[in-house]
């Protein structure tokens, strides 16, 4: 079993938890994922390595609660115990001095961009971040991913904090400025990477973006995270997360992410309904 020993709600819907997990942070990567089960009647999900410590043998993950998992995740506190933390998974992201990278990150993909970020930097990399969410009250970690920035560029779709507007604006004008962008990594919604990518193909930047498939074993086994990069078959838990953005079919990723958009919203409005009527 693994102990939550802090838990806290950086925004309304977004929650970190560290975990103790000392076989996790002992060897834990930027770009790494563990398969979280709450308990032995729950779904596996995947969530990246937000940060981690290998002294204290402990592991922050940080989750949007978007249906049933992350519902059920979200009502755990400090002292309660996770059943399965299994991990690190996944490739490491390619970490090297490349000169000056754009680290994008899209609302909750601002935790596993804050290590990345680091990563980089620690190697001698120019960071400049761009961090986006749909509005003000979604956004979280700012001070921590400008720590390991030397830029860092912040926007909101409806204009409540920062510049208005998304995160691929400012990365065309950097593109088009006369900074020598290396690298832009990308992490967050599958449509930001993939406008993200788009908009730095002309520039010939490559991109690597981190796919958040659905998942279930996470090794490799079941093939349910597959997808398309360059025509070929790829899985994403263990040929990834990371891919070249330029390669993914795009419409693939979309489409198999909304195999089960009928289930999950069922599953999820069935455990609320539980929860408000054990409320009364
Ligand atoms: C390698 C990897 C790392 C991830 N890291 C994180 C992380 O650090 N923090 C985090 O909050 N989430 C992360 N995710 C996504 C997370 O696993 C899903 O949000 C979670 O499984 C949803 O479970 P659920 O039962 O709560 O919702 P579900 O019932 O499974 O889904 C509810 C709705 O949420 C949306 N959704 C579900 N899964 C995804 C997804 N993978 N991508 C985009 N939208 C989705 C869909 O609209 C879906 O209908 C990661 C995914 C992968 C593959
Ligand atoms: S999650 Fe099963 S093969 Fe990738």
């Amino acid at each position: 079993m693994y102990k939550i020993l802090e838990r806290e709600d950086l925004t309304p819907t977004i929650h970190r938890f560290k975990v103790s997990a000392p076989g996790v942070a002992k060897r834990a990567q930027a770009g790494q994922f563990v398969i979280v089960r709450i308990d032995e009647k729950a779904e596996r999900i995947p969530l990246t390595l937000a940060d981690w410590d290998d002294n204290e043998g402990t592991v922050t993950i940080v989750f949007m609660e978007v249906g049933t998992s992350t519902y059920r995740l979200n009502s755990l506190k400090a002292g309660d115990e996770i059943m399965n933390f299994v991990g690190p998974l996944g490739l490491p992201t390619h970490i090297e001095n490349f000169g000056t990278v754009i680290c994008v990150a899209g609302g909750v993909g601002t935790a596993p961009v804050y290590p990345i970020a680091r990563a980089l930097r620690a190697k001698g990399n120019k960071v400049i971040a761009v961090q986006g969410a749909r509005s003000k009250d979604l956004i979280f970690w700012e001070d921590k991913l400008r720590s390991v920035s030397d830029k860092l560029i912040v926007t909101t779709d409806d204009g409540s904090y920062g510049r208005k507007g998304v995160v691929t604006e400012p990365v065309k004008e950097i593109l088009q400025s006369s900074e020598k962008v290396a690298r832009v990594i990308a992490v967050g919604p599958s449509v930001m990477m993939k406008f993200t990518s788009k908009t730095t193909e002309p520039f010939k930047v490559p991109t690597i973006v981190s796919l958040n498939t659905i998942m279930v074993d996470g090794t490799g086994m079941c093939g349910c995270c597959r997808v398309s990069v360059g025509g070929v078959t790829k899985f994403a838990c263990v040929d990834g997360p990371d891919f070249d953005g330029h390669q993914v079919d795009w419409d693939i990723v979309a489409a198999r992410q909304r195999t089960y958009l009928e289930e999950e919203k069922c599953s999820y409005d069935q455990c609320r309904a539980i929860k408000a009527a054990a409320k009364l």
